[in-house]
């Protein structure tokens, strides 16, 4: 059966109906660009073969009411109730969704009410955004089913301010972009200050690589700790910088940096800045040379994520190690950090070595055993059924 069947399934399961539409939604490997979305920079990301489904159904009043294959009970909310704090737990995604594109200026005055139930196999807190996998099918099928015309750019927005004041994480653009903006075997090249998406083919069945995905297993919370505390070291740079946002500082700008602000904070912005490069590096490295040239630019970023931003883990460093010393073409941790995974580019005939070395290198290192797979760049949102 398709995972759509499924959902299809799922839901008069449930509900004892069919559903109207089942929409799908990526979660999303960011391939490089760590930490500059916030800071208007630019991101690359590609979304991922695993997805989250949901099912629709029309009522006859305006409730919303939501169920998923994770969560035994269902739970319901009136449109006339809508608000970031109405629900907790799971059920707050979709409906900080429903709450979000109403700030959008979506007029929800006259709708009816729906039934939805989400089906999901993104795997929960590996770093792989299965919150924007979530909040951009219900987006997308709500905008839809609803007619109310938004653009996928606006759509994303919408899912970030859901992120955002549901889950109280000051994150930025890049996956629920990702996330709906995302083509198969290509990657998207997005400017987070204009939002201009450039879909970039990545070649990588063509070079025979692959990309392993290292789940570590250490949880990371956006919500608390240190992802908001390298946010507010950006800003407290770009405030001494006198710019804007670090998207308006260049390589060449460093030097001076560097006699203006203090050492931590130095650090901080030589990532975001750096890293910045590195994307319109990689981009460019892979429409001159092809993917097998990317790595210098991947490892890169690794290290300037261990010691300049300090958002790396001893797991995620032991992947990324294990995975270049094996023969990876290139190796770094993805997404916010302080857990979740890491990714290596690797030629496919090494896959099983690498990923066999992996899984002993944890485990010589007395660390929980990660789940190593491979992902192939797969299309973002859009309805299945
Ligand atoms: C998390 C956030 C993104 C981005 C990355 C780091 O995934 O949700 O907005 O900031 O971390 O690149």
């Amino acid at each position: 059966m398709t995972d759509a069947a499924l959902a299809l399934d799922a839901f008069a399961q449930w509900y004892g109906r069919r559903a109207a539409g089942v929409w799908s939604a990526p979660g999303r490997v960011n391939l490089i660009g760590e930490h500059t979305d916030y800071n208007d920079g630019f991101v690359f990301p590609f979304g991922l073969d695993r997805r989250t489904q949901v099912a629709l159904g029309d009522r006859d009043d305006r409730v919303i009411r939501v169920a998923s294959a994770f969560a035994p009970e269902a739970v319901s909310l009136h449109l006339d109730e809508l608000s970031p704090d109405a629900v907790s737990g799971w059920a707050a995604y979709p409906l900080g969704v429903v709450w979000a594109l109403r700030e959008f200026g979506a007029d929800l005055s006259q709708v009816r009410g729906v039934d939805l139930h989400l089906t999901s196999d993104v795997p929960v807190g590996a770093g792989l955004s299965s919150s924007a996998a979530l909040e951009c099918a219900v987006a997308l099928a709500l905008n839809e089913h609803w007619g109310l015309g938004f653009d996928r750019p606006t759509l994303a927005k919408v899912g970030r301010l859901a992120e955002n004041r549901v889950v109280g994480a000051p994150t930025g653009i890049l996956d629920q972009s990702a996330s709906l903006l995302a083509e198969t075997d290509a990657g998207v090249f997005l400017d987070c200050r204009s939002l201009d998406a450039e879909v970039i083919p990545l070649r990588f069945a063509e070079e025979d690589l692959e990309v392993l995905v290292v789940d570590t297993h250490v949880e990371h919370a956006h919500a608390t700790g240190g992802y908001a505390a390298r946010r507010a070291s950006c800003e407290q740079g770009a405030r001494v910088l006198g710019v804007e946002s670090l998207r308006d500082v260049h390589v060449d700008d460093l030097p001076r940096a560097a006699e203006l602000l203090d050492d931590e904070t130095f650090r901080r912005v030589r990532h975001v800045v750096t890293e910045n490069q590195r994307v319109l590096d990689t981009v460019r490295t892979l429409r001159e040379r092809g993917p097998s040239a990317i790595g210098t630019l991947l490892d890169a970023s690794h290290v300037s994520m261990r010691d300049d931003f300090e958002i790396s883990v001893p797991e995620l460093d032991l992947a990324v190690e294990t995975s270049q010393r094996h023969g990876a073409v290139g190796a770094r941790m993805t997404g916010g950090g302080f857990g979740g995974s890491a990714i290596a580019l690797v030629a496919k005939p090494l896959v099983p070595a690498v990923s066999e070395a992996v899984l002993t290198a944890f485990a010589e290192r007395g660390f929980r055993a990660p789940t190593v797979f491979t992902v192939s760049p797969s299309q973002g949102a859009r309805r299945d059924v």
